[in-house]
């Protein structure tokens, strides 16, 4: 099947970003990695058959297991070596991310997740103690910081005092593995950075690439750190 895929473009350095299609023939069932991989042939063209620099992307893993290639699918926020070409139309945009600062192409720098993370103490500083509720546990622990939940937030803004379910679902396992006391500061961080800007709009629900349950995550963080902070009890789905 024959595509046309454009791609927003931005070179490094420069404050402008333009749009660029290219014609793609797809070979089989391969994901939107391998289309990139393959679009970045040597001399490659635009569909005009001007000349065009290689597209800028990041990848690690090809795997579904590191986040790195998190973008913008036709306006859906997803992994590149996730999202298969036979289900994008035959017209379709690829972009980066918009809620962080792009640095080339499809590159964006996520430095804030993380920055985010840090300075709300998001580690364990002891011994966990053996959570109620492994099964959440495990399940938080497969965030990726992938940064797609944050692309679909209508209250997250990198930055800003609202910290976004990429943060919610690591504190949730904290939460949960924590004592009341050990657990303390980062309940009250919870409260003023994620319960009180989040607007349980669940917008956030569907797009996960790793499948975290969102609904089960927001359920067990509040319970814990909102309603029933000195008593940590779970409510279970
Ligand atoms: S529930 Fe809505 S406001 Fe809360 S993190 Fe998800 S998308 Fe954002
Ligand atoms: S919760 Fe899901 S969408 Fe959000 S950062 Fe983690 S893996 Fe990505
Ligand atoms: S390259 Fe690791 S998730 Fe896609």
């Amino acid at each position: 099947m024959d595509y046309e895929i454009t791609i927003l473009r931005h070179k490094k350095g420069s404050d402008r970003s333009y749009y660029q299609t290219f014609a793609y023939t797809s070979e089989g069932n391969e994901n939107i990695a391998a289309v990139l991989d393959r679009i970045n042939r040597p001399s490659m063209t635009d569909i005009g058959g001007e000349p065009a620099e290689p597209v800028r992307w990041e990848c690690s893993c090809l795997q579904k297991k590191c986040g790195a290639c998190a973008m913008v699918i036709n306006g859906i926020p997803c992994l590149a070596c996730d999202r298969k070409i036979s289900d994008c139309p035959a017209k379709f945009t690829i972009e980066p991310l918009r809620k962080f600062p792009v640095v080339e192409d499809l590159i964006v720098d996520r430095s804030s997740m993380m920055d985010e993370l840090r300075s709300l103490n998001v580690w364990l500083s002891g011994e966990a103690r053996s959570s109620d509720d492994n099964m959440t546990c495990y399940e938080a622990s497969v965030c990726l910081q992938c940064g797609c939940c944050l692309e679909v937030c209508p209250n997250f803004c990198a930055g800003g005092e609202f910290a976004g379910m990429s943060a919610a679902v690591p504190m949730t396992r904290l939460l949960l593995e924590m004592d009341n006391k050990q657990g303390k500061e980062l309940a009250s961080s919870y409260v003023r950075n994620i319960f009180e800007g989040c607007g349980k709009s669940l917008a956030c629900r569907d797009i996960c690439p790793a499948g975290i349950d969102i609904d089960k995550m927001l359920i067990n963080s509040n319970a814990v750190a909102v309603w029933r902070r000195n008593k940590h009890k779970v409510v279970k789905k």
